[in-house]
């Protein structure tokens, strides 16, 4: 087996893997946007009741916060995702 053909497949298997586990534990794992919620904003407050902005508030709070939490565009797009599908 050639080097590439191995790399390939190995990274198939993570594919897989990471898959397999979201899927599995989807009802346990907690979304992207709360884990960063947890950790980007809970070290200074408690996490945010999501119930108290609709997404346009939302992003008002992290544009507000801007220069308190640094966050890149993935991340962002996380957080709101979270914060703002409350019903
Ligand atoms: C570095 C500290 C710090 C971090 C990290 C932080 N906050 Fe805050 N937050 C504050 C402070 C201080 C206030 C109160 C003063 C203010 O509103 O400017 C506040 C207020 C708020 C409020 C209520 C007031 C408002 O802006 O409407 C919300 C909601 C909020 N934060 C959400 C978040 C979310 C969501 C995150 C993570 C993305 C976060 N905070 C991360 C310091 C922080």
């Amino acid at each position: 087996m050639t080097e590439g053909r191995r790399r390939t497949l190995c990274g198939f298997g993570l594919l897989a893997a990471l898959l397999a586990g979201a899927w599995s534990c989807g009802a346990v794992m907690r979304s992207p946007g709360e884990q960063l919620l947890v950790s980007k904003c809970g070290a200074c407050h408690p996490r945010p009741e999501r119930e108290r902005f609709d997404r346009a508030g939302w992003e008002e709070v992290l544009e507000r916060h801007r220069e308190r939490v640094p966050l890149d565009e993935a991340q962002r797009r996380d957080v709101l995702e979270w914060l703002g599908s409350a019903d």
